[in-house]
Order: C-alpha cells, then structure tokens, then sequence
C-alpha cells in the first residue's frame, strides 16, 4: 500500500514539469474544494434536483464517463459530448453522428425527458444506438441528472 502510494508521488512529480499536460495531475487535487461549491450549485435546482447529492451524482456519471464527456469543447467519444445538454434538441450536438432513430425523434432535453431516457434508452427511444441498460433507481437517477445540470452548463 505505502509503495503504492509513493509510486504515485514519484508520477506526479514527475508530471510536474511545465511541458507536461496539467489536467491529468490537477484533477485530484482540484476535485475536493470543488465538490463543495458544486453541492451548492446543486441546492439552486429546481425540485426534486435540489435534494440531490452532487458526490452519489458523479459517482453515478461513472457508468456514463467509458462514452461521454461533457467538459465544453471536448472531443466526442463513442457517444456525443453532453455539454449544454438540457435545453438543446435531441440529436444536436455538433459533429457527432446520430442513429436515424435519433435523427428522427423531435424534442427538447429536459429533466423529464432525461429520467425517461435513462431509465431504458431502448424502450424511451427503440432504435438509437447507446448500448446502456439504464439507470434503474430512481433516487440515482435524480442524482445523476442533477450532476448533469451542474455540469453540463458549466
Ligand atoms: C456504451 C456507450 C454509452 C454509454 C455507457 C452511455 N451512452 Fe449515452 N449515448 C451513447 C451513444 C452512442 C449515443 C447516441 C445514440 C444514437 O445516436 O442513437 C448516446 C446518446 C446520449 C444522449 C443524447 C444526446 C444528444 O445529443 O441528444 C444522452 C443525453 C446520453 N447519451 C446520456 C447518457 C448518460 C447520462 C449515460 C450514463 C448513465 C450514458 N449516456 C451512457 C453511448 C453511451
């Protein structure tokens, strides 16, 4: 465990220099203090979103990271960037290329259509191409749908 632990100062250290990218020994660091304004950010939702808990919501987005990001400008992976998600047209995001199932449905992301979406992608939208069973629990479902507002606006 302690030679664990060193090995991961000596990397960090090592990524220290200046021509090293930052963002990779950054993120631990910068995630604790930002977790707590995100929380608050959390409680000027609208319900049920305001009970949310920002920690159980990113640790829900886990499930979601293998195919999404959503930082702003950030490439695409296997699923589209969700950055501005809510209140975009489904389908929308730029430069990604949607299933026709996608192309074809007709509606505004919003927490209703997201809760539905994420409980079964397959029978909310037969035909689209995430390949995820779906979030089952509702409370984690709340959770994580709040993270994403948070998040996806920043
Ligand atoms: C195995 C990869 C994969 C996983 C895991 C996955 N997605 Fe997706 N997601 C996709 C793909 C691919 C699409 C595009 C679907 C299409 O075009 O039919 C998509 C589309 C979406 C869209 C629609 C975006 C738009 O621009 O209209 C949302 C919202 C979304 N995913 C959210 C999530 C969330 C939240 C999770 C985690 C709970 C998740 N996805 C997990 C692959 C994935």
């Amino acid at each position: 465990m302690r030679a664990f632990a060193i090995a991961i100062l000596l990397t960090l250290a090592a990524c220290g220099s200046p021509e090293a990218p930052s963002s990779g020994s950054q993120a631990p660091a910068a995630q604790a203090p930002n977790a707590a304004a995100m929380q608050a950010a959390i409680t000027a939702l609208p319900a049920p979103y305001n009970e949310a808990s920002y920690e159980a919501g990113r640790r829900v987005f886990a499930q979601c990271r293998s195919c999404h990001v959503i930082q702003e400008g950030a490439p695409h992976r296997v699923g589209p960037n969700l950055h501005g998600v809510f209140g975009r047209e489904i389908g929308t995001s730029q430069g990604f290329t949607y299933s026709q199932a996608v192309q074809d449905a007709d509606f505004v992301w919003d927490a209703d259509h997201l809760d539905h979406w994420l409980q079964n992608p397959q029978t909310f939208l037969p035909g689209n191409r995430m390949a995820f069973a779906g979030v089952r629990d509702e409370t984690q479902r709340r959770d994580l749908i709040a993270y994403l507002m948070v998040e996806a606006d920043k």
